[in-house]
């Protein structure tokens, strides 16, 4: 399968299904947005979940947090995103189409061949306007990276919860960036979300907690995927000022060329404190408890892209096999655990004994029902959003003894027979 043409695919795939949507759709679409779906909102709330309960339940010292998305304009002053949150953008003098000038090779345009302008820079902060009388407005940004709430809320935070260094505060939430050149489906959009971590250590701890982060991130990760060895580093060689590490997790089976990153673990060390108390005028030394030493905490971060991940997810799971489609989706993201069929819709007592088994599994996962068409049919439509188990309730479940039913996994297509007592303890040994 060509890689362009696997992306179309999930794209179809992802609306027709309900998963994604684009964005202002029945005005022409927004560049750069898009609306997730019935079954898209239950796979990333499935997603967000699995990584919020990870953060912050199997690592003892990670509290979360959910910050504004509009903070006072002084924090991108002192984030240095008002100076240089920038893309270089050039403009072909031809068919005037944009671009970022790091996405082109050589100085024609992509397009037609025309010639560029020379590289401007462009600053991809979204503002916007509050209060409300015309001339009394006030400048704000949506905010372009989500961690900042956190660096806002760091003192918050130890002031009031028994944390201490070394300790991480996790946030997932939305970000905003006027992108110069949105496109690639969900990978570079122009609002998005991203999960964070912010690890609070000691100057002096800097590479061990940076080295253990970067290693839990990529298990994590190769937890979820269905292909672990599509997963990858890159190593940065151009790095920020202050830090002396960088590295990205990649998705290295990408049908997007020159579109891997995932993930960024970056060595942050005490830039976004020290600026933060520069511009606020605030002290944010930390005091050690036990030895009274008094320091700048260090910050190894690790931030994500939910819908990066979503999307990475979707091509990794795609697979066309003879005449079905399967997303082989890890069950536990998978929106939809479980398909109860009744064998014939217009047999009442199949029906009947169908809803029982469907209203029993509802109270423990996400179920959902299927009575139209054949059944071949009705697995391969539940293949195709990436149901992990369908259950059919044929005349063996009500005239044999015993309470049967047929259960049929998804990657293998193999079919069981068991008890409807045992079908709980069955579904869930794939989700724990
Ligand atoms: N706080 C650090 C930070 O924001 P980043 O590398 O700019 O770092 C982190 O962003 C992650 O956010 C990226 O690895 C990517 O997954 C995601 N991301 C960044 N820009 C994005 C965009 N325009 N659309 C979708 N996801 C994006």
């Amino acid at each position: 399968m060509a890689e362009q043409n696997k992306l179309e695919k999930i794209v179809g795939l992802a609306k027709r299904r309900g998963f994604v949507f684009p964005g202002s759709e029945i005005y022409g679409g927004l560049s750069g947005f898009y609306d997730f779906g019935p079954l898209g909102v239950e796979m990333k709330n499935n997603l967000k979940t699995l990584w919020w309960k990870w953060m912050t339940k199997d690592h003892e010292d990670v509290v979360g947090i959910d910050g504004a998305i509009i903070t006072s304009p002084k924090v991108w002053e002192a984030s240095g995103h008002i100076k240089s949150f920038v893309d270089p953008l050039v403009e072909c003098k031809k068919c005037h189409h944009r671009f970022r000038a790091d996405d082109i090779e050589g100085d024609k345009c992509p397009d037609c061949g025309g010639p560029l302008t020379e590289p401007k820079m462009f600053n991809i902060l979204v503002p916007t306007k509050l209060g409300v009388i015309e001339d009394e407005k006030t400048d704000a940004y949506l905010r372009g990276e989500a961690c900042q709430t956190i660096y806002l809320n760091y003192k918050n935070v130890l002031d009031s919860t028994r944390v201490k260094i070394p300790f991480g505060i996790v946030q997932i939430g939305k970000a905003f960036r006027n992108e110069v050149t949105p496109g690639n489906f969900l990978f570079r959009q122009r609002e998005f979300e991203q999960w964070d971590l912010q690890w609070f250590c000691h100057p002096s701890e800097m590479e061990k907690w940076f080295e253990y982060w970067k290693e839990e991130r990529m298990n994590w990760y190769k937890s979820i995927f269905t292909n672990p060895d599509n997963l990858g580093f890159y190593k940065h060689e151009k790095l920020a000022h202050y830090a002396k590490n960088a590295f990205d997790i990649e998705y290295t089976a990408s049908p997007i060329s020159g579109g891997k990153e995932m993930e960024g673990i970056h060595w942050r060390g005490d830039y976004d404190l020290s600026r933060h108390a520069e511009y606020s005028g605030q002290d944010l030394h930390y005091i050690d408890p036990e030895t009274n030493e008094k320091f700048i905490p260090n910050i190894v971060e690790t931030s994500g892209g939910v819908d990066r991940a979503f999307m990475f997810l979707l091509v990794d799971a795609y697979s066309e096999e003879d005449d079905r489609v399967v997303l082989k989706l890890n069950p536990k993201i998978a929106p939809y655990k479980v398909g109860v069929f009744p064998l014939l819709k217009n047999k009442p007592e199949l029906v009947e004994k169908a809803r029982s088994v469907y209203n029993e599994l509802k109270k423990h996962f996400n179920v959902i029902w299927d009575d139209r068409g054949n059944i071949g049919k009705r697995y391969f439509a539940q293949d195709e959003i990436g149901t992990p188990y369908c259950v059919t309730i044929d005349f063996d479940t009500i005239e044999k003894e015993g309470d049967t039913v047929t259960i049929r996994e998804r990657d293998s297509m193999k079919q069981e027979r068991i008890a409807i007592s045992e079908l709980r303890a069955y579904i869930q040994k794939s989700l724990d």
